[in-house]
């Protein structure tokens, strides 16, 4: 007996996992963009047009945005260092937060490695007490969304709550979430709801409004109320009049928001907003912040640079033209003879195909034709729902969608998809 036996069983499951067509690890690798204003990406010589990115405003090729990452590198260095609180703060790291904080009208924020690490940390530390003298009450529920993103499944996991006090509640449905809260009252100190604010797979989000109005109906029934976490790292920055996400387009607040920085704001890290107590209380109580690098210098710089921009004229218009630009994709869309498997006015459009095999030759037919696509399939949607996730940008024209929409059509065509 020996590890080697180990590894056989991992070159095994690696076996299954890939005669199961569903491997990840084959990814392409980009070599370098074109200097276009809305770049595509060179792989192995060839240029594609990217319609699978979640950089909804364009930001990372943003002039204004790489230079603020130029700057700060030169000036403070590649890395962090070392985590907060030993020596890795910077100034650029908390005007980002407080940046972020007037952006969500929160009292302050604190940002993360990644929004996993921001899962991870804000339903961890706020559904349990964390050391033997803390003061928070022990006897917590946490009411989920039944698809909600894997990095709030995992936060679940590891607060490590007994089975009977992690509840789920039906996908967008605020009458399962109000019984799930219901059956809660006069059991727990507090409980804790949880969803997405923008469902990646279909661009569809949360009633935050529905959400809302029955969490404040409940707060009082529970010693330490109900608190609503509301990952929103899809809408952020892609959604809303101002980009503010859900919240925006719902017209109403989450208790603690959680957000990227690696999707609409082009940068990468994750940040936690909150009213001032949460904030202060993750700064002490969060694994994923205490023992954990933050984001480099150089990446807060460009993050604040994007949230700089965003809230200027100058993002009211990017985001005037990535709302122009999702109703002309869907309007040629439909004229071409598609579905869609979910009304989307997210910047997440997905077509429908109905299975893996059509999805996996559509992505094919794409490539070849220059354009960089994703296939969403089983499990992760329903079986039969198989669809081809496009994801657009500001930075897109008019003149790019209607070359992908001619050469979407062209591809399904060619493959018997469509008339
Ligand atoms: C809803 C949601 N939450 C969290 C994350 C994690 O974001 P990050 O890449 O910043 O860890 C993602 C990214 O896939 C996401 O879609």
């Amino acid at each position: 007996m020996s590890k080697q036996n180990f590894y056989r069983t991992i070159a095994a499951e690696l076996a299954r996992i890939d005669a199961s067509k569903t491997s990840k690890r084959f990814e392409h690798l980009i070599d370098s963009f074109t200097a276009e204003k809305n770049p595509k990406a060179v792989i192995n010589g060839r240029s594609y047009a990217v319609f699978n990115s979640n950089d909804y405003m364009g930001f990372r090729h943003h002039p204004g945005v790489k230079e603020a990452e130029h700057e700060a590198v030169e000036k403070l260095g590649t890395g962090p260092g070392a985590v907060r609180f030993i020596s890795g703060s910077f100034a650029k790291h908390r005007e980002l937060e407080k940046a972020l904080a007037s952006f969500h009208r929160k009292e302050d924020a604190i940002v993360l490695s990644s929004a996993f690490a921001a899962n991870l940390a804000a339903l961890f530390s706020l559904s349990r007490k964390q050391a033997k003298d803390s003061l928070l009450g022990m006897n917590v529920c946490i009411i989920s969304d039944e698809l909600n993103h894997r990095s709030i499944i995992d936060g679940i996991r590891i607060a490590n709550l007994a089975k009977e006090d992690k509840r789920i509640f039906k996908h967008l449905d605020p009458v399962s979430l109000e019984q799930e809260i219901r059956s809660c009252v006069g059991k727990y100190d507090r409980a804790i709801v949880v969803t997405d604010g923008v469902f990646s797979m279909l661009g569809v989000f949360q009633d935050l409004r529905a959400v809302r109005s029955i969490l404040d109906r409940y707060d009082g029934e529970f010693p330490e109320g109900v608190l609503l976490i509301v990952d929103d790292c899809h809408g952020v920055a892609a959604f809303g009049k101002s980009g503010r996400g859900t919240e925006e387009v719902c017209g109403a607040a989450s208790d603690v928001l959680i957000g990227t920085l690696g999707k609409g704001f082009g940068a990468d890290g994750g940040y936690i907003a909150a009213n001032q107590v949460v904030v202060d209380y993750l700064r002490e109580a969060a694994a994923t912040y205490i023992y954990s690098n933050s984001i480099a210098p150089g990446t807060a710089a460009a993050a604040l640079e994007a949230v700089n921009i965003l809230t200027s004229a100058e993002g009211t218009e990017m985001l005037a033209k990535l709302r122009a630009n999702i109703e002309f994709f869907k309007t040629e869309l439909l004229k071409a003879g598609f579905e869609l498997a979910a009304d989307s006015s997210h910047p997440i459009q997905p077509v429908l195909f109905g299975t893996a095999e059509k999805t996996k030759n559509m992505v094919q037919g794409m490539f070849d034709a220059g354009f960089l696509l994703s296939a969403i399939n089983y499990p992760v949607v329903p079986r039969g729902r198989d669809e081809i996730r496009v994801q657009l940008s500001a930075a897109q024209t008019q003149a790019d969608i209607g070359e992908f929409i001619a050469a979407f059509r062209k591809t399904a065509f060619e493959l018997g998809y469509l008339a």
